[in-house]
């Protein structure tokens, strides 16, 4: 009985994600529905780029230097620093940049007290001038053409937001697996209609709709994929594109505590979700609706089957179950294979997110 139950949670671990794996696959093929990119003929609208900053003193001159070399022309965009009390000289590095820099525009806000990310970038929301705004991470970069690729994607009428696909900088081969499977799910999911997750590290939107919307969410950490979400429950699509990339730098001291933060963040935004769909009963695109329900399930409620599951076979084997011994052995000697030790430790890093949220939400 423990047994058929355990391998069955298991089994229905593993198909559920096949199975929306295949549908992504297909929506691969839909390249043209998102609409043709309509270019930037006329004159580049005016984008405002905002950088927050805590504490982001080894990164925040390349950061700057790397919008600096944009493919973009300087005259139509400006840089918004909003830095909320560093205390390890960032400041300082950013004062004697500007000075070096005079054809571009930057400017600085200090907030003094530290009251969070998505805090910081209304800050900066109420102070930018663009038509578009692009929020991006100190501690990421650009390729050259990433900026006009975003903005060319956002002239189509029926597009809200544009995020990019990140290209991790580490040595942990767990994370560049987990980015290409993800990653393909990202553009996928953009065919079809709208990403279910945004990246901090650049994600652009149409300041009209952000306003719509309230500006950044600060009751939870995913403020990038949640602003995208609620962009995409207007209507709009909030699309990753093949041709926007950044590169990422992951931190390798914490790195697994820094995943689970980010995991938290993820099923917050999803758990928010759920509750306009399911208790405040809002209606959404049906296509959008679909792909957040998959994500959902999976971000919430499958990792659990594993994790379940993977007990009570434990527990079947020790009592001397053998197709459960089995099984162990197999999952054991399958960690070998890339992909499905960076699938396993993605599940536990969810539940263990889960379980964190309920205590720490930061
Ligand atoms: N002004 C200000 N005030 N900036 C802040 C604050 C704050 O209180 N806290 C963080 N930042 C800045 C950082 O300096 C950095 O530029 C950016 O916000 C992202 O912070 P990280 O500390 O690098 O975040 P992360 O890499 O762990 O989190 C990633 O995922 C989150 C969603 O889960 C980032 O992409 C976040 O942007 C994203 O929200
Ligand atoms: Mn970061």
């Amino acid at each position: 009985m423990l047994e058929g139950l355990s391998i069955a949670l298991i089994v229905m671990h593993f198909i559920t994600p096949s199975i929306y794996y295949v549908i992504a696959r297909g929506w691969l093929r839909l390249s043209s529905k998102t609409g043709s990119r309509d270019g930037l003929t006329t004159e580049p609208p005016f984008v405002s780029i905002i950088i927050p900053t805590y504490n982001e003193a080894k990164v925040i001159t390349q950061k700057l230097s790397n919008i600096y070399l944009q493919d973009y022309p300087r005259d139509r965009f400006e840089v918004i620093i909003v830095d909320s009390g560093s205390t390890d000289g960032t400041m300082d590095l950013i004062r004697e940049w500007v000075k070096g820099h005079g054809d571009i525009n930057v400017r600085v806000i200090e907030e003094g007290v530290r009251m969070g990310k998505a805090h910081a970038l209304n800050t900066a929301l109420r102070n930018a001038k663009g038509d578009i705004i692009v929020i991006t991470d100190a501690d990421s970069t650009w390729l050259r053409d990433s900026l006009r690729n975003a903005v060319t994607w956002l002239v189509n009428d029926c597009v809200g937001a544009v995020s990019c696909n990140k290209v991790p900088r580490t040595n942990k081969d767990v994370e560049t697996e987990y980015r290409n499977y993800y990653g393909l799910l990202r553009i996928a999911e953009s065919r079809k209609f709208s990403s279910a997750i945004f990246h901090g590290e650049l994600a652009a939107f149409k300041r009209d709709l952000l306003e719509k919307i309230g500006g950044f969410p600060t009751d939870l950490g995913a403020d990038d994929s949640h602003t995208a979400g609620l962009i995409s429950m207007m209507g709009y699509r909030a699309i990753i594109p093949e041709d926007v990339k950044c590169i990422e730098y992951v931190p390798s001291k914490g790195y697994w505590t820094w995943r689970i933060r980010r995991a938290q963040h993820l099923i917050q935004h999803f758990l928010r979700f759920l509750r306009y769909v399911l208790i405040d009963g809002r209606d959404l695109p049906r296509d959008y609706r679909q792909i957040m329900l998959y994500e959902s399930y999976l971000h919430l409620v499958n990792p659990w089957l594993f994790v379940v599951g993977l007990v009570l076979i434990i527990i079947s084997a020790i009592h001397g179950a053998l197709i459960p011994i089995a099984l162990l052995l197999i999952g054991a000697a399958l960690l070998v294979i890339k992909i499905f030790r960076t699938w396993v430790m993605t599940q536990v890093i969810l539940v263990a997110a889960a379980i964190r949220n309920l205590w720490n939400k930061e």
